[in-house]
């Protein structure tokens, strides 16, 4: 079964729409925990829209289970991930303009400055892994730069209006896995999954790790984010693949 990274960016969202001290991500991320989140996940960005440089400290020292941080390749933010040392790392495109990380990072065409800062947070320890659509140049491209694993941008399955569009996104998934087992990569899928939505994807087999955070967080503020939690954690359970093999990949 896959694990569960829960992105508790939108807990920090709510607090900024006020610019004040409340609701605290990091409480957010023990009560994630408590609900039975294998991973917790935050996007620094460079303008601080939500998470901020306390907030990735205080995770850093109080998060238990895996901690994720998805960034950019700016300098400064590559600073900060190699003192901070998370356990992985999620390169991700990011425009100032956009309302969440739109599609994947172009690991193709700026593999050399991406190969680069690879390199660099490898050596301090942390697991790569890169936020990509699921095309096979940019898988391989991924591999060849020395990420140890894939996100699988989920966005278009999320976004499809019709069956045969979803099944078609789904056959594009179920290859992109394959690619990138082959390759030696972990595969991880994230981007738009939601309670309703999340079944099909987690009964693909080869997923290791989802990173879902806006439908969790939306649904936390009925519920609580411990029963949020709870409840995406049983969708993965229940509708994990047949079979009770480990998805892990052989390189890892
Ligand atoms: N994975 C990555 C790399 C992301 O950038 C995001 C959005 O921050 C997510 C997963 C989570 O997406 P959503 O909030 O739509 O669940």
């Amino acid at each position: 079964m896959a694990l569960l990274g829960v992105n508790i960016d939108h807990v920090a969202t709510v607090r900024q729409a006020r610019d004040t001290d409340e609701p605290d991500p990091i409480w957010a991320a023990a009560q994630a925990e408590l609900g039975g989140a294998d991973g917790i996940t935050f996007h620094l960005r460079e303008d601080r829209r939500h998470i901020n440089d306390r907030d990735a400290r205080l995770l850093l020292e109080t998060v238990a289970v895996k901690l994720n941080m998805e960034m950019a390749i700016a300098d400064d933010i590559v600073d900060i991930a190699a003192e901070l040392r998370p356990d992985q790392c999620t390169i991700v495109p990011e425009r100032r303009e956009e309302l969440t990380t739109e599609g994947g990072l172009d690991v193709v065409q700026h593999a050399k400055r991406i190969g680069a800062v690879v390199t660099r947070l490898r050596e301090r320890g942390i697991t790569l892994s890169a936020f990509i659509e699921p095309v096979t140049e940019q898988i391989k491209a991924s591999a060849d730069v020395g990420f140890h694993a894939i996100e699988l941008w989920t966005g278009a399955y999320a976004h499809a209006k019709t069956a045969a569009k979803r099944d078609q996104t789904l056959a594009d998934l179920r290859r992109a896995i394959d690619t990138g087992n082959e390759s030696g990569l972990e595969v991880h899928g994230g981007h738009g999954l939601t309670y309703r939505n999340v079944a099909l994807v987690a009964a693909l087999p080869g997923f290791v790790e989802f990173n879902i955070g806006h439908s969790i967080v939306a649904r936390s503020v009925f519920t609580g984010m411990l029963e949020a939690v709870r409840e995406m954690k049983q969708l993965l359970v229940q509708h994990a693949p047949q079979g009770g093999g480990s998805n892990r990949s052989p390189a890892q």
